[in-house]
């Protein structure tokens, strides 16, 4: 232990113990200001691989590479100092055994220091979660909807709308539980199946698109903010800021043209900005 200051982060256990108590309150970060402006609000920060789709304009999250979640996932460290965070392993960096998973999950970790690791898991993934587990990486699964299938899948489809996909998701979620996952993210199902699965494994389930049935909810933050023309239909809309901000985009070129702007260097000096 160093005589350094520790920081109280949400831990783990901290989070695992929430199970049928109050709601998680989650959200994805991708960069240091908007990791700052959720801290003080969320009891987990993902820096998902939706990163990709959201920040760099891919059509899937496909082609996010492990240096991408370790760029941005330093970069929400400096950001966030209490919410735990935890960061996606992107397609092709897990699937191949658990020591290949165990390999980038705990390069992750050391480069940026990051307490978790989210994996989708279908039950294939029970070995690796248990791998990863055993040796002391705190791991979440995420099942239902998984977005690194959605190619297999042709497209982002909820889950569990037949009998043998509703079974196919319930497995999923009880291989996650029992090879020690400290919290699983369903995703895409209907609120029946959210609350049997939530009542049948023992760790808290975090919904996305999947109700109030589960132990907590996470969105992508920029859905919620309005950041976007479209959005899921299961999302909440928070603000508006792709208008505000076109808005004031506008009004800034307006300005600038009519040559209203400081040019003075002494201005470079920081000030509070109240309102
Ligand atoms: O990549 C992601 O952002 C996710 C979610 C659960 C939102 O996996």
């Amino acid at each position: 232990m160093s005589a350094q200051t520790q920081v109280r982060r949400i831990t783990a256990p901290q989070i695992r113990a929430r199970k049928g108590q109050d709601p998680l309150v989650c959200l994805t970060a991708y960069d240091a200001p908007m990791a700052r402006l959720l801290d003080p609000h969320c009891d987990l920060l993902l820096v998902g691989d939706s990163v990709g789709m959201v920040v760099h304009g891919l059509d899937s999250t496909i082609g996010v590479t492990l240096d991408m979640m370790i760029l941005h996932g330093r970069a929400v460290m400096r950001g966030a100092k209490r919410a735990l965070v935890a960061v996606d392993l992107p397609f092709g960096t897990y699937e191949n055994s658990p020591q290949q998973a165990f390999e980038n999950a705990s390069r992750v970790m050391c480069e940026t220091g990051c307490q978790a690791i989210k994996i989708e898991s279908g039950t294939y993934a029970a070995e690796t979660i248990a791998f990863m587990a055993e040796r002391s990486i705190p791991v979440i699964g995420h099942i239902g909807l998984r977005p690194q299938a959605a190619l297999a899948d042709g497209g982002f489809k909820a889950k569990g709308r037949t009998e043998a996909e509703r079974q196919r998701v319930i497995d999923e979620a009880i291989a996650t539980d029992k090879a020690g996952a400290f919290a699983i993210v369903i995703e895409g199902v209907a609120e029946d199946l959210a609350r049997e699965i939530t009542e049948a494994v023992s760790v808290p389930t975090i919904g996305i698109g999947a109700s109030a049935a589960c132990d907590g909810q996470i969105l992508v933050t920029q859905d919620m903010l309005g950041v976007f023309d479209w959005t899921p239909k299961f999302v909440k809309r928070y603000d508006n800021q792709a208008e505000r901000s076109s808005e004031a985009f506008a009004r800034y070129a307006d300005e600038v043209r009519s040559r209203q702007f400081p040019s003075d260097a002494q201005t470079y000096s920081l000030k509070p900005v109240d309102g």
